[in-house]
C-alpha cells in the first residue's frame, strides 16, 4: 500500500507520517530527508548553492523514483511538491490513498515563525512579513493540495488524533 501526505510548510506532514506509517505498519520515507540523502547535501545548501529550479527538478526525479522503486510506503512531501509540473499526477497515480493535511494561514504562520532558518523560502522574511506570504502562497498552492483524495482538518487536533 502507497500513502502520501501533501500540506503546506509546516503542517506536520513528517510528524503525522512517521507515527502514522508506525501504526499501520509501513515503511516512512520523507521526501525531503530522502532527497538529502540521495544528493548528500541539505534542502538549505541545494536551494543555495543551485537554485530552486534545480531543486524542483530534482524533486520532481525522486518523487517519481520513491513512488515507483518502492512496493509499499508512506511518504511525506514538500510542502511545495504537488505544486509544480506533474507531480500531483505523479502522487494521485501511485498512491492507494492521499491526504491533505489541512490548517488555517494562522496556525502555519505561528508555527513557521519558530522555525524559519531550515526553511529556504521564508528564512529571509521577518516575522511581520510572514502572514501576507503565508496566506498568498496558500492561495496559490491549494488547488493542489485540494486534489488529494483525503482532506484531514488538522486545526486544534493533535498528532496523536490525527493519526488516529
Ligand atoms: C518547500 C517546503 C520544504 C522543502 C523546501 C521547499 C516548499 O518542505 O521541500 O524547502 O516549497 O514549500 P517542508 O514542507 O517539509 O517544510
Amino acid at each position: 500500500m502507497k500513502v502520501v501526505l501533501v500540506g503546506y510548510m509546516a503542517s506536520g506532514k513528517s510528524s503525522v507520517g512517521r507515527l502514522l506509517a508506525k501504526e499501520i505498519g509501513l515503511d516512512f520515507v520523507d521526501l525531503d530527508d530522502y532527497i538529502e540523502e540521495q544528493q548528500r547535501q541539505s534542502i538549505k545548501d541545494i536551494f543555495q548553492e543551485k537554485g530552486e529550479i534545480f531543486f524542483r527538478k530534482l524533486e520532481h526525479q525522486m518523487l517519481e523514483k520513491v513512488l515507483t522503486e518502492k512496493e509499499s510506503l508512506l511518504l511525506s512531501t514538500g510542502g511545495g511538491t504537488p505544486c509544480y509540473g506533474i507531480n500531483m499526477d505523479t502522487i494521485l497515480k501511485h498512491s492507494d490513498h492521499s491526504i491533505y493535511l489541512q490548517l488555517p494561514v494562522a496556525t502555519l504562520v505561528e508555527r513557521i515563525a519558530k522555525e524559519k532558518e531550515e526553511r529556504p523560502l521564508v528564512k529571509n522574511l521577518n516575522n511581520e512579513e510572514l502572514p501576507e506570504f503565508v496566506g498568498k502562497h496558500l492561495f496559490e498552492r491549494r488547488s493542489f493540495y485540494a486534489r488529494a483524495k483525503f482532506t484531514l482538518d488538522c486545526y486544534g487536533k493533535s498528532i496523536v488524533e490525527l493519526v488516529a
